[in-house]
């Protein structure tokens, strides 16, 4: 990889989600999928954007990747700055050559962002010559070291093979050499490691961080609030399209002010040692459509009470941690009767 980490601006915001609402738009109607949601993608740092299915996480990573329209979906409030530009009002086209440049982006599926006609080297040298001026022996230089800073071994020889010789994790390789190619200042990974094994998923996930300790901004899309407490920076909790609580991963997760991020960890043991049962958490998320006025968690919450029907905003608790509950000192307090 070519920064040199002695040089890495660190915690400087590269990327800002600032109150964006997206949504799905019909003939007749149009439904919010996404509401107020901010985000500080910084350099240096892996940002962890975690909820259960459904509450949005996607909808928010294509948003700054400028992809929704293809999902009949847009950003209709708030802005996406990067670099002193307004990545909202940028044309389709402008978009295009950031995303491949500047901002890079990890799937779940490798088999949707890699050509399955193009051998690896040839989909490699093809990103490079579109937007570098180098002949063909520096793009296959360039290929061959993004494949090898991606963890791929014998990066030579698999730049002759198709995707359908390789294997699932080593396609998800494929996928992160063909994000870091250019070497992006952003990297989006939308659950980039749900579909591999453990052993891989470790491996995909320390490549990531290395990424961001070399000065990439990254956003990491996920369920899983053991690989966030293991890998990550910064937490967004998402529920029913909006932020419910954000902060940096040991604040938020070792003292969550929010319940249902309480509820999360409580679901996902190894990301938080003091439960030894695995809780799910009863009912589901609201669809976009149903959402309620007041607090969006209301009828699954413990903690309710009259009062918690009106709408809540995200407000500030202590330094860098925010949560959108105003029986937040509740939850403090009684998970702290919990631990005692
Ligand atoms: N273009 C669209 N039109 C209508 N509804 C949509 C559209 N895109 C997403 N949705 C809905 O918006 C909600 C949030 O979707 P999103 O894909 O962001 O969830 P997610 O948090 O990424 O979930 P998962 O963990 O399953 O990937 C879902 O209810 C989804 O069905
Ligand atoms: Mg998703």
């Amino acid at each position: 990889m070519s920064n040199d980490s002695t040089k890495v601006a660190r915690d400087v915001d590269v990327l800002s989600v600032e109150n964006i609402t997206v949504s799905a738009v019909g003939k007749n109607s149009s439904i919010r999928l996404v509401d107020d949601v901010s985000i500080n993608l910084k350099a240096g740092k892996i940002t962890a954007l975690a909820g259960e299915s459904g509450s949005g996480k996607t909808v928010t990573a294509m948003a700054i990747l400028g992809l929704n329209k293809e999902r009949g979906a847009r950003i209709d409030g708030g802005d996406i700055r990067y670099g002193g530009r307004s990545l909202v009002s940028l044309t389709d086209k402008e978009m295009h050559t950031l995303r491949g440049v500047e901002i890079g982006a990890v799937f779940q599926d490798p088999s949707n962002s890699v050509d399955p006609m193009y051998t690896i080297g040839n989909s490699l040298r093809e990103v490079i010559r579109t937007h570098k001026q180098v002949d063909a022996q520096g793009a296959n230089r360039i290929a061959i070291q993004a494949l090898r800073d991606a963890g791929i071994d014998n990066a030579e020889e698999r730049m002759d093979v198709y995707p359908s010789q390789l294997s699932g994790g080593l396609l998800q390789r494929v996928m992160l050499a063909l994000a870091i190619v250019l070497n992006p200042k952003v990297i989006i990974a939308d659950e980039p490691t749900t579909a591999l094994d453990v052993i891989v998923q470790a491996r995909v996930m320390r490549l990531i961080r290395q990424l961001a300790d070399r000065g990439a901004a990254v956003l990491f899309v996920t369920h899983d609030l053991g690989l966030v407490s293991e890998y990550a920076d910064e937490i967004h909790v998402m529920y029913a399209g909006h932020v419910v609580e954000s902060g940096p991963v040991h604040n938020v997760l070792k003292q969550p002010k929010h319940p249902y991020t309480s509820k999360l960890i409580e679901a996902n043991p190894s990301a938080d040692t003091r439960t030894d049962r695995l809780t799910t958490i009863p009912g589901g998320v609201p669809t976009p459509g149903e959402i309620p006025a007041g607090c969006r968690f209301v009828d699954r919450c413990a903690f309710a009470i009259e009062g918690c029907e009106m709408p809540q905003v995200l407000e500030a608790y202590g330094i860098e941690h925010s949560v959108r509950c105003w029986r937040s000192s509740s939850v403090a307090e009684s998970l702290h009767r919990r631990d005692s």
